[in-house]
């Protein structure tokens, strides 16, 4: 059995989450982070296993993505996504924002323009940025039930520029917690593969979905002339440190210039406890992903309980990502300093201000929901608290 319900510290371990980003004094007085996305969940008993057999081995040597590594990666797929792919496909990068700089170079030149759907993970803004590309926004909107919607007019109006080359999409998106449906990917596939504009389908939270996703070159299978697929494991069983991801790219000469880029950064073979990780991960892990979904999906369900005990928050719905995406404009607050400011030093909660995740994030706030239950309950015992008496 799991012990997801164990509250830990991780003091003191360079967690970015517990030691880089939590401000002074503030775990002393109780406060608990709800912030990276990482989860305060251990990673499965076989991957705990397989990386101490590893390390006793005593060997830390230039490792390969072999074919038992491969198949692994395959095996996972096409069971737990009906993606059935071939082990060539398969590019290692050390992570998928690494990845996803990596496309940004090997697709688009210099000045050229790159579309991002805000508010988003925000390392999409900055891989187009610090590359000296040109950011497009094309931000999401909502329907008439309040749901994230994308704005497909507009999309196809930048898609259309001779100047823009990429659409980096997000999927399921982080943090609106959308798994987007079949036909609204077909519609943007449809848009991109007509104006020549690469995707790169940034899929790292396939695995934590409370509805079926779909894989982008799945929605047509023509996507796959042009898509970059960025998968991991990270996120799916907590190994966001090892630094690791599989890039799927169906079409040969995108993906040359995929590893004609990665190359060139120096990047020639995977971390060494990646590969029994993965392994581990990709071939034993099944019933842990399904006992940690439920947990997540449970998580929810209790921050979803709350809704009327939490005045001015609007709960975003949830169809995936451990990740909750709270609507705080109706409390009132003047800036996002002084919203995260009462979140953090009254309600001592360790959020991700909404604000980072570009336009449409303002006054918004970001909870991590791969945590304990107990952990999350308090902290929302809290946060009610002092909303009910405001
Ligand atoms: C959408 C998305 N992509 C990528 C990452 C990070 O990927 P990596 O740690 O493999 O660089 C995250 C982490 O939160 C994410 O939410």
């Amino acid at each position: 059995m799991s012990d997801f319900d164990v509250v830990r510290s991780r003091r003191g371990t360079g967690s970015y989450k517990w030691d880089t980003t939590v401000g002074e004094g503030l775990l002393e007085r109780g406060a608990y982070p709800l912030s990276v996305a990482d989860m305060e969940f251990r990673t499965p008993a076989a991957v705990r296993e397989a990386i101490k057999d590893f390390a006793e081995s005593g060997f830390f040597c230039y490792t390969d993505a072999d074919g038992e590594y491969r198949d692994a990666v395959r095996g996972f797929m096409s069971r737990r996504h009906g993606w059935n792919i071939d082990n060539e496909w398969i590019t290692c990068t050390g992570g998928v924002v690494c990845a996803i700089n990596t496309a940004v170079r090997a697709f688009s030149q210099p000045g050229e323009g790159v579309i991002i759907q805000t508010p988003v993970y925000y390392p999409f803004r900055t891989a187009i940025e610090n590359n000296g590309r040109r950011l497009f926004e094309n931000p999401l909107v909502t329907d008439a039930d309040g749901n994230y919607v994308m704005n497909l007019a507009e999309l196809e109006t930048l898609a259309s520029r001779d100047d823009v080359k990429m659409l980096l999409l997000c999927s399921p998106h982080n943090p609106v917690c959308r798994v987007w449906s079949a036909s609204e990917l077909r519609a943007v596939g449809d848009i991109c593969l007509k104006n020549g504009v690469t995707v790169i389908s940034d899929e790292i939270h396939f695995d934590i979905t409370s509805k079926p996703h779909t894989v982008f070159t799945l929605a047509d299978r023509r996507f796959a002339q042009n898509t970059v697929i960025c998968t991991a494991v990270s996120k799916s069983f907590n190994l966001a440190g090892l630094g690791t991801s599989n890039v799927i790219i169906e079409n040969e000469a995108l993906r040359e210039r995929f590893r004609k880029a990665l190359a060139s950064d120096g990047y020639t073979c995977i971390n060494c406890v990646s590969r029994p990780a993965t392994i581990a991960a990709y071939t034993l892990c099944d019933d842990w992903l399904d006992e940690v979904n439920a947990y997540i999906d449970a998580n929810f369900e209790l921050l979803f309980s709350y809704a009327e005990r939490l005045p001015g928050v609007e709960i975003c719905k949830r169809e995936g990502t451990y990740l909750a995406w709270l609507d705080m404009r109706g409390l009132g607050f003047g800036s996002d300093e002084e919203l995260d400011s009462f979140l953090q030093q009254q309600c001592l909660i360790i959020p991700d201000p909404g604000y980072w995740f570009g336009k449409g994030g303002s006054g918004f706030t970001r909870l991590n929901l791969a945590s304990p239950r107990p952990a999350l309950e308090a902290a929302l015992e809290r946060l009610s608290e002092k909303l009910m008496k405001r």
